[in-house]
């Protein structure tokens, strides 16, 4: 059975442990914080505790870290993990920059190791639902794909709304569509601390022609989680507020009928909701992090599409930037 040692107990933390605890064995339990410590290593017994990451790097029984500290720490955590020879699972976003995230892979692939990001929504069942029905064809071609992720929800003052929140939908998108932007700009303001962009609005542009949008925000007093992809057939829609609809495909499209020569008209069909599995996406996650320790699986390409992410993300964060205030 591979043993994990999981580095952060904070917020997020607390989940990777639970389903490592029944997935695997939990070796230890690594944070900064004794408190969090005491807590947890009640909860978990049979694993040790350390506020030093050194007693996890130089376990010779352990496999794996899971590294759950905040993003600004995952890239020398993780580096240092797989250079002890350990597999990495590390939060999202892997590295705050892509030649880090470049160099976390080179090293992957140096020591013989996975390196896996912790891009959640792809293990989500919806997720996997609109991936298929995309590379099915069942939409037509795919035109456009605009993602909403706006809540009132946990401000950030370590990173923006766009590596906190855009890191996801970016992840889908690119994963949906198989192909990474040729151009991308954002535009966002930081309301509350200074250099800290709550909301930000982000345009992607594709070699195929294919565009997309994501809106995302920590301000907005609706909460929104939703991902549609518009196809010249048909639109699906997956909306993770929906407690039983997730997904929603809407035969609707445009249409040219011969005898209009030319003119335009729209097409409207059934509307209905395909059953989509009730998995924890973090469950699914964890457990192919663990195949992929195991041997099985392509674990180049979950390491070089979170290097994608990271490299969208930081072109993203220059336009930014560069935006006039
Ligand atoms: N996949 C998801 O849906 C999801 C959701 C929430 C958070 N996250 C990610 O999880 C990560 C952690 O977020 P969070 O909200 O739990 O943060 P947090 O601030 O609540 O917790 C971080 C923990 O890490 C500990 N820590 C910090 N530096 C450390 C170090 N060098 N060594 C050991 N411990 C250290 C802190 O004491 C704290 O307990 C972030 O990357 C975040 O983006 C992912």
């Amino acid at each position: 059975m591979t043993s994990v040692g999981l580095v952060g107990l904070g917020y997020w933390g607390p989940n990777l442990a639970r389903n490592f605890d029944e997935l695997s064995e939990l070796r230890w339990l690594c944070d900064a914080s004794p408190d969090a410590l005491d807590r947890f290593g009640a909860r978990y017994p049979r694993a040790r505790t350390t506020t030093d990451l050194d007693d996890l790097l130089g376990d010779s029984e352990l496999d794996a870290i899971v590294v759950a500290t905040p993003a600004v720490t995952h890239y020398e955590l993780s580096k240092r993990a797989l250079e002890a020879g350990k597999h990495v699972l590390v939060e999202k976003p892997p590295a705050m920059n892509a030649a880090e995230a470049e160099d976390l892979v080179a090293t992957a692939e140096a020591a013989g190791r996975v390196l896996m990001p912790g891009h959640l929504l792809l293990y989500h069942p919806a997720v996997r639902k609109v991936k298929e029905l995309v590379d099915a064809g069942e939409l037509g071609d795919v035109l456009c794909v605009y993602s909403n992720r706006q809540n009132l929800g946990k401000i950030r003052t370590d990173e923006n709304a766009l590596w906190s929140l855009g890191v996801h939908d970016l992840s889908v998108i690119l994963h949906l569509l198989d192909e990474e932007p040729s151009e991308m700009w954002a535009h966002g303001n930081s309301f509350l601390t200074p250099g800290v962009e709550d909301v930000v609005f982000c345009y992607l542009r594709f070699p195929s022609g294919k565009i997309a949008h994501m809106h995302l925000s920590w301000l907005d007093p609706h909460k929104m989680r939703k991902l549609t992809v518009v196809g010249k057939e048909k639109m699906v829609v997956f909306d993770d507020m929906e407690l039983e609809r997730k997904v929603t495909i809407y035969e609707k499209g445009p249409w040219q009928p011969t005898e209009t020569y030319g003119e335009w008209q729209t097409r409207t069909g059934d509307i209905y909701s395909p059953k989509i599995a009730s998995d924890e996406p973090l469950r699914l996650e964890c457990h192919h992090f663990l195949s992929l320790a195991g041997g099985d699986g392509d674990a180049q390409r979950v390491a070089q599409d979170g290097l994608a992410v990271v490299r969208v993300l930081e072109q993203l964060q220059a336009s930014l930037v560069a935006a006039p205030a």
